[in-house]
């Protein structure tokens, strides 16, 4: 049988979401073993894919790039010191590969001169054209490698996969990230608190595969932590990969409140009367938060609660979407006064606005007017997290002006297949509810998030309630 692969390595390979391979063995089209996936398989059903033009891999960055619009290239390539390890454990491994197949050969040769010494007994001359037959068709066969299997071996060394125990959760830990920050990047809420080596909240076991140092820590871990493969997520990188026993945060009350200075990156119009503030916390200090949470910003004198417009799996940057409103100071400040630079002092997290931990139901979110920043975090976090079968995004404005960043909900649709879009321009909440029951006549196999004015999130729930919605599905916040 061919290499068998994890489903996330093989989503990876191919370009396709880890979702759309699940349906695919649901199918049945592509067979499973234990979980795993076989190179030859994954070949067969996506037959084009050619290692050196448009491959899985590039594929990958690709939708990434489509889907987020982020930077994903720039820190792609591991440390030369991380490159050059991982291409030692490469080395080994195909040494004791090599070592492994000589010893196979010596027995089949002694095995072939046993069976010669012995021919004139009954039945040993078959044997021995037997074997010599099989021997020169297997030796003979020049077969092909599989372009999976090739590309697998050079993903390897540009990254690490590593499963948290005891989630099961996986991601994959490339470039210079460290293990917070790849874990970060994949959706995973893992423990932390400084990111920066002091506090030690990230400590989590190495149960099989190596990291290496590659930030220094003041945290001191003891020796018996040290014997027992204790490691800071915040200071290490993974050389191989990686089975990791780790704390992950269960829910938004687990996380505490922070004080934390961050610079505004950009400040740019996204429509009419919507300004996009991007600010940027701290290398050395980074909010910890769950997507669709909010938190306190103050500019001098004035302050506002605004939902965070982007995920924890956005690096360091932190999103809000500001509305223009001549009564709110905030805002004006926003529109008028703050530049690129300026010192923004974020507090926070707050809310509950989460997305369900390990809910294996697909996903409805219901935005109005600026209540798309929420969501906006929270499809995020879902697009990272890659396990919902489908995502379908409504999102009503009373204008079509409304819609400030349609753009990106067209750049998630085309790029991802599992993620659908409807806005809808006029009308009220009852509209809204109307047209989720006629596209999902299975409504309530669904969890649903809501975001918007409060009149708003009244009239859907009550309009989800006489649809026979479960009020345990519904998660909802006003902005
Ligand atoms: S998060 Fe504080 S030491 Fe890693």
């Amino acid at each position: 049988m061919s290499q068998l692969l994890t489903l996330s390595r093989a989503a990876r390979l191919v370009g396709a979401s880890r979702v759309a391979l699940q349906l695919k063995i649901r199918s049945g089209e592509l067979p499973s073993f234990d979980g795993m996936v076989s190179a030859d398989d994954l070949l067969r059903l996506y037959p084009n894919l050619k290692l050196e033009e448009d491959g899985g891999f590039e594929q990958v960055m690709q939708i990434k790039e489509r889907a987020f619009g982020r930077r994903v290239r720039e820190r792609m390539l591991p440390s030369q010191e991380i490159l050059s390890q991982r291409l030692y454990e490469q080395s080994t491994e195909l040494a004791d590969l090599r070592a492994h197949l000589q010893r196979y050969h010596a027995l089949t040769e002694a095995l072939r001169s046993r069976i010669r010494e012995q021919e004139a007994q009954p039945g040993m001359a078959a044997l021995g054209a037997f074997l010599d037959g099989q021997l020169a068709e297997i030796l003979g066969a020049a077969e092909a490698p599989n372009a999976l299997s090739v590309m697998d071996d050079m993903l390897r060394v540009m990254s690490a996969h590593v499963t948290l125990h005891p989630s099961r959760h996986e991601f994959f830990a490339e470039g210079a990230d460290t293990l917070l920050e790849a874990a970060l990047k994949a959706g995973l809420a893992v423990n932390y608190g400084c990111s920066n080596g002091n506090c030690g909240l990230c400590k989590a076991r190495v149960v099989s595969g190596q990291v290496k140092k590659v930030r220094p820590h003041d945290y001191v871990l003891s020796e018996a932590e040290k014997s027992q493969g204790y490691t800071l997520l915040c200071c290490h990188a993974a050389v191989s990969d990686l089975v990791v026993e780790a704390l992950e945060t269960g829910s938004a009350g687990d996380i505490p409140q922070q004080q934390i200075v961050a610079r505004i990156k950009a400040n740019e119009a996204l429509g009419e009367d919507v300004r996009l503030l991007h600010l940027q916390t701290p290398r050395n200090n980074r909010l910890r938060f769950l997507a669709g949470q909010s938190a306190t910003l103050t500019a001098g004198e004035t302050q506002a609660q605004l939902p965070i417009a982007s995920c924890p799996c956005d690096d360091r940057n932190l999103h809000f979407h500001v509305v223009r409103d001549p009564k709110d100071d905030f805002a004006r400040q926003v529109f008028e006064v703050l530049r690129t630079g300026d010192p923004i002092t974020v507090f926070g997290p707050w809310g509950d606005f989460v997305l369900r931990a390990d809910s294996p139901r697909p996903i409805l979110f219901v935005a109005s007017e600026a209540g798309f920043a929420p969501v906006k975090g929270l499809v995020e976090h879902a697009l990272s997290l890659d396990r919902a079968e489908l995502l379908h995004l409504y999102w009503h404005a009373a204008r079509p002006a409304g819609h400030y960043l349609v753009n990106l909900c067209r750049a998630w649709a085309d790029a991802l297949d599992n993620f659908r879009y409807t806005t809808m321009a006029g009308g009220g909440a009852e509209d809204i509810v109307a047209r989720m029951a006629r596209d999902h006549a299975d409504l309530a196999a669904f969890d649903v998030y809501l975001a918007g004015p409060e009149a708003f999130i009244e009239g859907a729930a009550k309009a989800l309630a006489q649809q026979g919605f479960p009020a345990a599905q519904l998660t909802a916040v006003t902005t």
